[in-house]
Order: structure tokens, then C-alpha cells, then sequence
């Protein structure tokens, strides 16, 4: 459904080879789908997984190599990588001297063996799960593409680790690349999908946002005439992420999964229960994760009801009471510090540092921090950067 545009470019990409084809998206939005649609590019595909083997994604896709022509003594050195493809290898070559000279033999060995297979390319998927080795054996490829060879990799931004950006910052001239970012479909596209997967007619628009693994999803539960609740493998990914954050990040991300409307950094770190600072270090990490976004200019929220539905379940029934009593609490009197709160946030606001206020004042660094923290929260503030300024 949809995706005229993104499958064009993605062709015409590949029709000027040697190319680098970044594809990025969150899960599930369809970069595998794009990529079966392609016709007429002759592909080896391969995927990381989150066990990171060596090399992983590379095995997967050079084992259904089917070369036609005679093949470079080099492509021997695969044959410990891929014994299913021991028929049509050459002999492996004498031992190297040392491991550099062996991973630059195994490196040429690909190279060669792709070059032999052109027109081709070669697909690495999900490249977030990337293996160091084949992390090294991309920037190497991505530099010595041959004539008539494509490399095209897939990956979700929120789970990147290392940037791919760097595969793409110095090739030589000749090789060009490209960048393709998929988003979730639109209104539309959504209604006519979901039309094509259920008899009757439902909007699934509200509760998938567009992604069309939930669309799938939701409307196979509707088929099945079952409660439309949360997919099952959204619910264990979101899990997974969470779980993944640190924990001033999970209270923010369980924070806005409670209040029923995107709410600005201050107001989640109040209901999370975390203090100001540590809410908006939290608040980016759930950003940067693909957790939450930004829907108005200072409001966060999760960033489709069916993840925000997932969160809401995975909550503890103790975590979410808290929670809810924070939300329904009347907020703090604003502006109204304690004596000691004012003397505190005084010093804060000379520049003094928590541990120079703790030792001016005889306190614990821990209770000027609590200090500091109730302080700026009922000041309104965030930050304590914002405190010179007011
Ligand atoms: N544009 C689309 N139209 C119809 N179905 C789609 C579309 N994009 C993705 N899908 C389906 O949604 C599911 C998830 O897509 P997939 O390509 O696996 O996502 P990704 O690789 O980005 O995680 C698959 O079952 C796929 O067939
Ligand atoms: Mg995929």
C-alpha cells in the first residue's frame, strides 16, 4: 500500500550502481516489504540479529550465492565461513601469517565473490544488531563497491548504536549514495489497507498511527474476533526497550503513558516522581529511543496509542497508584520555598555548585540536591541554568 515514491527512488538508486542505499525506519513501518517489492535487481539478503554473531548478516546472505562463473582463488578463504557452499569454492588457501593478513584475505574473498556475481546486491538489514567484524567488512565494501555491485542497509534510528552515517563519509567519487526514510502511512493509506485486510470496515487510524505491522496486526485480531488489544510482538518490543532505559527514563516513558494528553518535561518529571534534572536527561533518552515525541513544541507522548496501550500494561499495579496519585494530586503551591529551599536555590543561582552549597550550609551533597530539586520544581523551573536568568 502506498510507497510508489519511496520504491521509485529506491530504483532509481540502484539502476546507477555502485551505490549506498541507507533505508531507515522504526519497526515494523515495512523497509523488508520495500525491499520485496523490488523487481528486477537481482539481491543476496542478509539480516543482523541482536545475538550479534561475527559476520552474521554476511553468512546469511553469501550462502545463496549461486556463482555461474569460475570463481578467484581467494573465495577459498570462505570456505570455513560457508561450508554449505564447499561445492563450488576453491581450495582454501595456505594459512596467513598472522589474523590482519587473514581478515584482509576473508575481505577480498567477499569482494571477489560478489564481483563475480554482479549485477547484484547485497542487502544487510537491521543493521542496529551490526557485529563488530561486519560493522569493519561494510566500511570496507561500502569503499571498494565493484562496477555493477550495490550495498543497501536497513535500520531503525532509535536503536542504532553506531552511527551508519560513517559508511557513507568518505567514499571515493565514483560510488554514490543515497538515503531513504520511511514513515508510517498516511490516513489514507491506512484506510485502504485496512479495507484490503478486513471484510467489514474499521479506522484503524487512531490506535496504529499508520505503521503497518499494527494494522496487520489489529486486523488479524479483528478477524479472529478477538478484543482488539495490543499485538503481541509490539507488546514484547516495547517491554524490551523500556526495560532497556535507565530508570528516570522508564518513569518518564510510564508517566506519559498515564496522562491522557501529551504533557510538557515538567510535568512528567513531577508525575514520575523524578527530579527536574534527571526528567529531561530521561525525557531525551525516551526521545532518542523512538519511545516518546515531541507533538507540540515542549509536549512529549508515546508515540502511537497501541505503544502507549503496551506501556500502560506492563506497568506494576504499586507503580501505577503512584502514579495516578501524582497526576490526580492538586499541584504544589507554586512559588512558595521553604527557608531553607530559598537559601539553597539562593546559592544555586550565585553558580554555586551542590557540593559547595553542601559544604557552605553543613548539609549532605544528597539533601541539597533534594532541596534543589523541590526548589526549581515549585520555581516552575527546569534547569538550574534558567535560574541567573530569572
Ligand atoms: N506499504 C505496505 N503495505 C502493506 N503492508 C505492508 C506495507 N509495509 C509493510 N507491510 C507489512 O507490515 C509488516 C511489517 O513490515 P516489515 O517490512 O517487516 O517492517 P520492517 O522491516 O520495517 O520492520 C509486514 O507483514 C509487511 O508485509
Ligand atoms: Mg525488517
Amino acid at each position: 500500500m502506498g510507497r510508489e515514491r519511496e520504491l521509485r527512488q529506491l530504483a532509481a538508486a540502484l539502476a546507477r550502481p555502485p551505490v549506498v542505499v541507507l533505508i531507515e525506519g522504526e519497526a515494523g513501518v515495512g523497509k523488508t516489504r520495500l525491499l520485496h517489492e523490488l523487481t528486477g535487481h537481482p539481491m543476496l539478503s542478509g539480516s543482523c540479529h541482536p545475538m550479534r554473531f561475527p559476520y552474521g548478516p554476511i553468512v546469511e546472505a553469501l550462502r545463496e550465492a549461486r556463482p555461474t562463473e569460475e570463481l578467484n582463488p581467494v573465495t577459498g578463504a570462505l570456505r570455513p565461513l560457508l561450508p554449505e557452499c564447499a561445492h563450488f569454492l576453491p581450495p582454501a588457501p595456505p594459512p596467513p601469517q598472522n589474523a590482519q593478513v587473514e581478515r584482509h584475505r576473508l575481505f577480498r574473498a567477499i569482494l571477489s565473490l560478489l564481483d563475480s556475481l554482479r549485477p547484484i546486491t547485497l542487502v544487510v538489514e537491521d543493521v542496529h544488531w551490526i557485529d563488530q567484524d561486519t560493522r569493519e567488512l561494510l566500511a570496507f565494501l561500502a569503499r571498494c563497491l565493484p562496477e555493477s555491485v550495490n550495498l543497501v542497509l536497513t535500520y531503525r534510528a532509535e536503536d542504532l548504536r553506531h552511527p551508519v552515517g560513517e559508511l557513507i563519509a568518505h567514499l571515493p567519487p565514483h560510488i554514490d549514495h543515497a538515503e531513504l526514510v520511511l514513515a508510517p502511512l498516511d490516513r489514507e493509506e491506512t484506510a485502504l489497507l485496512a479495507k484490503h485486510l478486513l471484510p467489514g470496515s474499521a479506522d484503524l487510524w487512531p490506535l496504529t498511527g499508520g505503521l503497518p505491522l499494527a494494522i496487520e496486526e489489529l486486523a488479524r485480531m479483528l478477524v479472529e474476533g478477538r478484543e482488539p488489544g495490543t499485538p503481541t510482538a509490539l507488546r514484547d518490543a516495547v517491554r524490551l526497550k523500556l526495560d532497556a532505559l535507565p530508570p528516570a527514563a522508564r518513569r518518564i516513558v510510564q508517566a506519559a503513558a498515564m496522562l491522557e494528553q501529551p504533557a510538557c518535561v515538567r510535568t512528567l518529571a513531577t508525575v514520575a516522581g523524578v527530579p527536574p534534572e534527571q526528567g529531561e536527561r530521561g525525557l531525551a533518552e525516551a526521545v532518542r529511543r523512538g519511545l516518546l515525541r515531541e507533538w507540540t513544541p515542549g509536549t512529549y507522548g508515546l508515540r502511537q496509542p497501541l505503544t502507549r496501550q503496551a506501556v500502560r500494561e506492563s506497568i506494576t499495579p504499586m507503580v501505577r497508584r503512584r502514579l495516578t496519585r501524582r497526576i490526580e494530586a492538586p499541584s504544589e503551591p507554586v512559588g512558595v520555598l521553604s527557608p531553607r529551599e530559598e537559601q539553597v536555590i539562593g546559592l544555586a543561582a550565585d553558580g554555586l555548585t551542590n557540593k559547595e552549597i553542601a559544604e557552605s550550609l553543613f548539609l549532605s551533597r544528597r539533601t541539597v540536591e533534594v532541596h534543589v530539586a523541590n526548589g526549581l520544581r515549585k520555581l516552575g523551573l527546569t534547569s538550574r541554568r534558567q535560574l541567573n536568568r530569572t
